[in-house]
């Protein structure tokens, strides 16, 4: 193909990255981190005390693999955290059911998915990414592994949460959802000091769900997805809408074309917003760039996100779609 050639289709792809609707740009800060800094970006409320931990690894000059790993961890084995790990909502049988995946700045990935009695799948994900040569493992298959390299079976249904779902039991009403008050998954995002990224991505998915119902958490490509020369990007809510435009590789992707961070989290929205029913559903999206560049957008109001920079670590609420 010729050099004008290759222009030419470059231009078109950088051009249809940033056909970001004008109405929708926003002028969200998207701090750019200093050389050598380290950085986390982490979903929710929860995401502050995941930022602490994370941040005693990178800020120590620890790998960014390392800190996702331990942040999340930390919201896995929160009973209080209902959403994740332990104590989280059960599904509508009353099994807690749990889906995590873990990527580093090889390209390497692990995860579970349908993991039952672990309290944390993403070291389990860990595992799968660093002993084995597969990328997923799922149901009784995941939990056999876990198991035989030693992780303790438990019981993940907290006094709290069987409570709460014998109360839902009586009716029984099974319509999902989703909004910012009913969901929240963690997804963390990490660059250290070296520069690299990684990410973590864990969940107890969706309440009161159907048995052996898989969201978007596990799924490489939907729930997390990272590219060392490039970007990461997470998901969080309905996870069948970022299944099925395959979310977080797309707003890596778009960045990789010329978008901002933030304006591909928006564009990813707005797939979501053509294309599909979208009405009392929540996503929301958070992305860094190789220069420490961020963004985050969401489709409903309400989702915030945890930013750790230079020892401090904030809520912010994030810009949505909806107002
Ligand atoms: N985003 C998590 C789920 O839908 O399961």
């Amino acid at each position: 193909m010729s050099t004008r050639r290759n222009f030419l289709k470059n231009s078109a792809i950088i051009s249809a990255a940033l056909s970001v609707p004008a109405s929708l740009k926003c002028n969200t800060a998207s701090p750019q981190t200093a050389k050598g800094e380290a950085f986390i970006l982490s979903t929710w409320n929860h995401g502050i005390p995941a930022n602490e931990a994370a941040w005693k690894i990178v800020g120590e000059g620890g790998k960014a693999i390392d800190a996702v790993e331990a942040g999340v961890r930390v919201v896995e084995s929160d009973p209080k955290s209902t959403s994740v790990g332990l104590g989280g909502v059960p599904d509508r049988d009353g099994n807690v059911t749990l889906d995590a995946c873990i990527m580093d700045e090889t390209g390497n990935a692990g995860s579970v998915c349908f993991l039952q009695h672990i309290e944390n799948p993403i070291s389990v994900a860990r595992k799968v990414m660093d002993d084995t040569p597969h990328v997923m493992l799922a149901g009784d298959g995941a939990l056999k592994f876990a198991l035989d390299n030693g992780f303790v079976k438990k019981n993940l249904l907290t006094a709290e949460s069987k409570k709460a779902w014998q109360e839902w039991a009586v009716k029984s009403k099974y319509k999902p959802i989703i909004n910012s008050e009913n969901h929240d998954t963690i997804g963390l995002l990490a660059m250290d000091k070296n520069g690299d990224l990684s990410g973590a991505c864990t969940t107890s998915g969706l309440g009161y769900k159907m048995y052996g119902r898989v969201g978007d958490s596990p799924i490489i490509g939907a729930g997390l997805f990272v590219d060392n020369e490039v970007g990461a990007a997470t998901a969080t809510g309905m996870g069948e809408l970022m299944m099925k435009t395959l979310g977080s590789f797309l707003v890596v992707e778009l960045m990789r074309q010329g978008a901002t961070a933030q304006q591909a989290c928006e564009e990813a929205v707005m797939r979501i917003i053509k294309k599909l029913d979208y009405k009392d559903l929540q996503v929301g999206y958070l992305a860094i760039d190789k220069a420490g560049n961020m963004g985050a957008y969401a489709i409903q109001p309400g989702f915030n996100y945890a930013l750790m920079k230079g020892g401090k670590n904030e809520l912010i609420d994030a810009v949505s779609y909806l107002k």
